[in-house]
């Protein structure tokens, strides 16, 4: 299979299809192109439910700040939940799997009430107001899912820490947003053990946080600590709450979450997200992309802790009233068979995962897929990195039998929701290709020297060059820094325009290649890291004198973190293997498991330009094993490049 193989839609899921033929996609692409504020204001009209309609479609008078949908009045809650109620009350909208196999089905009516409790728990227990902000630090359960939901009900604003986030991590975040309230668990289950969320929050709160009320739902009943005047279970509080709470009016542009991403740059921004934008192209982008049917039912095996499980477990699904799927176990336990014993329980119908996710079934379970009846399976979806054609290959044939479209959606937590990808029931697919932008994404590949389009086979910036509803409104607390860190690098016509970070390039189809990131972020397992993160974290080791973080590709994680580390005692390390663990403890202290290094070298010296500047590239290169190309007499101490070089290949 090669990448210039060709697939074209299954005919049959064609006739179906949300949409169904190029001619269909061309022609809503031309739609959007000739009268954008139209194209966007009649899905704005037909899709969402508004409480007083809008006046304007979009005001770009103070780009890049944007407003859409301006003067229109609406709740995401109701969007998501009330009104179903008419006609699906009784369909399943989350059914979750349980880690140790229990199922539990929640209608919309269930959610409805659930809901409605959580948000009166929220106003009457906890005092959270419209504009307040809460982190979420929880795992997968419903729960969680409600916790989204009653925040969007009351116009508060979440912000949820992913739980694999140490507690320094959570600190940071809670700190930066001021958020006022906590909601976590008392544990979940990982492969049959708890795993525990409640410590970190304790260790991520003092005296002076912000944080004055934590509640903590009650999944596992391990022995937890109970702050007295603090905290509070949800088990309790919920009991004698009414199913009705009121949802409060929201305007289109007041923020609906935060949620914290890396940057190349100092610390983690919290990525905003306000309410209208985000919520018609989460439900838009679910009908064409997964082409979602009534009885269909959906999984997206994503955390609620990063943007997927924002957009395409909770907010999209729910909002066109689908039935998602939500799992709080490991896809590899009791085996790597798990997902497909799952597809064939619920018959599940579109499947939504990431690369690092196929490629370990792959190679933990390469026949497991044979052993299940995975007929009902219609689209798959993959997220968080380019794919690798193997590991695509086998998705395509072992998992979809070779007559389900695989949509290798591209996209990022600033936008909101996919911007380019295949349309199952429309567009001829290549392996490991994002193919092209979805209808009202004006995304183009750029030369960043000129702002003019890539020639085909040029690797050019990743740009979208119109606003668009689900867009980042902002980082938090940080104006400059949203305006800096997206519409600095490129400049086409005159105007500054939206740049991903991720370079790409086009084919001779027109089709993009994703090729990655640019900047100094890395992808591990489809997270997003910054290098200086990474190596702040690295730096509060107290024999530390200097480090250096570069990706290196691995087999099953797209990248791992290299580091390279100079160290302050000059007499060379004595137990090399007992460092590298303090590293990494501080690392797992400071971001968590997931920064983790996989190599770390104990370097003499780090090659830097005469004026003090780290040369990464080097450091890349020799990490990969590669050939140094660049010049390296301009640096500060030539040498120091072959002794690290001898020591990686030692
Ligand atoms: C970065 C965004 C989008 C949700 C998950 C990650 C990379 C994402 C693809 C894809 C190639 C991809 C990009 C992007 N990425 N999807 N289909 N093909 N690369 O969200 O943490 O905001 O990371 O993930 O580098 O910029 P995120």
């Amino acid at each position: 299979m090669s990448e210039k193989q060709i697939f074209q839609p299954n005919a049959e899921f064609a006739k179906n299809a949300n949409i169904g033929s190029m001619d269909e996609y061309n022609a809503l692409q031309n739609k959007a192109i000739e009268n954008y504020e139209g194209f966007w204001g009649d899905y704005a009209k037909e899709k969402l439910d508004w409480i007083e309609p809008f006046t304007n479609v979009l005001d770009e008078s103070k780009a890049p700040f944007v407003k859409w949908f301006d003067g229109g009045k609406l709740n995401v809650s109701t969007q998501c939940i009330d009104r179903h109620l008419d006609t699906r009350k009784n369909k399943a909208a989350i059914i979750f799997e349980g880690d140790r196999g229990d199922v539990q089905t929640i209608t919309y009516l269930d959610l409805y009430k659930n809901v409605n409790r959580f948000a009166n728990l929220l106003k009457e227990d906890f005092g959270v107001q419209k504009g307040d902000r809460v982190v979420i630090y929880m795992p997968m359960i419903p729960e969680a899912a409600y916790a989204m939901l009653a925040c969007a009900r009351i116009g508060a604003i979440h912000s949820i820490v992913f739980g694999g986030f140490s507690s320094e991590a959570l600190k940071d975040r809670i700190e930066d947003a001021e958020a006022k309230v906590v909601i976590t668990a008392d544990g979940a289950f990982r492969k049959e053990k708890p795993y525990m969320l409640k410590p970190v929050v304790d260790a991520a709160i003092d005296d002076n946080s912000p944080v004055k009320k934590v509640l903590v739902v009650e999944r596992n009943h391990e022995e937890v600590t109970w702050n007295k005047g603090r905290d509070y279970s949800y088990n309790e509080l919920i009991k004698n709450k009414s199913t009705h709470c009121e949802a409060e009016v929201m305007d289109s542009e007041d923020p609906l979450f935060l949620l914290y991403t890396s940057g190349s740059t100092g610390k983690p921004k919290g990525v905003q997200h306000n309410s209208a934008g985000y919520i018609l192209w989460a439900q838009m982008t679910m009908e064409w992309v997964f082409d979602v049917k009534e009885n269909d039912t959906y999984w997206c095996t994503a955390d609620v802790g990063w943007i997927t499980g924002h957009t395409y477990i909770v907010y999209g699904p729910l909002a066109m009233g689908a039935t998602t799927v939500m799992f709080e176990g490991v896809i590899t336990y009791p085996d790597a068979g798990r997902p497909w014993s799952m597809v064939e329980n619920h018959r599940i119908n579109q499947f939504y995962t990431a690369p690092t996710a196929i490629r370990v079934l792959h190679k933990m379970g390469e026949n497991e897929p044979k052993k299940y009846d995975l007929s009902s399976l219609k689209v798959l979806g993959t997220v968080g990195e380019p794919i690798d054609p193997p590991a695509w290959k086998w998705y395509y044939e072992e998992v979809g039998g070779s007559k389900c479209a695989i949509v290798d959606t591209y996209w990022q937590t600033e936008t909101g929701g996919h911007i380019i990808s295949p349309l199952p029931g429309a567009t001829p697919i290549k392996p490991a290709c994002a193919t092209l932008p979805l209808p009202g994404i004006i995304a183009e590949i750029l030369d960043p020297a000129t702002g003019e389009k890539a020639e085909v086979g040029e690797t050019g910036y990743m740009c979208i060059t119109r606003p668009w509803p689900s867009q980042i409104r902002g980082v938090w607390g940080d104006e400059e820094r949203y305006v800096k860190s997206y519409y600095g690098d490129v400049t086409k016509d005159g105007k500054a325009v939206y740049f991903t970070g991720d370079g790409a390039r086009y084919d001779e189809d027109g089709y993009i290649t994703i090729t990655g990131r640019t900047d100094d972020v890395i992808n591990v397992s489809g997270h997003r890291m910054g290098t200086a993160e990474v190596e702040a974290a690295i730096k509060k080791h107290a024999n530390v004198a200097e480090v250096a973080v570069v990706g290196k590709p691995h087999e099953l994680k797209g990248e791992g973190i290299f580091a390279y580390i100079v160290l302050k005692s000059d007499d060379g390390v004595a137990d090399e293997v007992a460092e590298m663990k303090a590293i990494n403890s501080v690392i797992k202290k400071e971001i968590g498991n997931i920064a983790v290094c996989d190599d770390i070298v104990f370097a003499p010296g780090l090659p830097k330009t005469r004026s003090g500047k780290i040369m990464r590239r080097i450091l890349r290169s020799i990490a990969k094993g590669e050939a140094i190309t660049q010049d390296i007499s301009t640096l500060e101490d030539p040498s120091v490049v072959a002794k690290i070089e001898a020591m990686v290949k030692g």
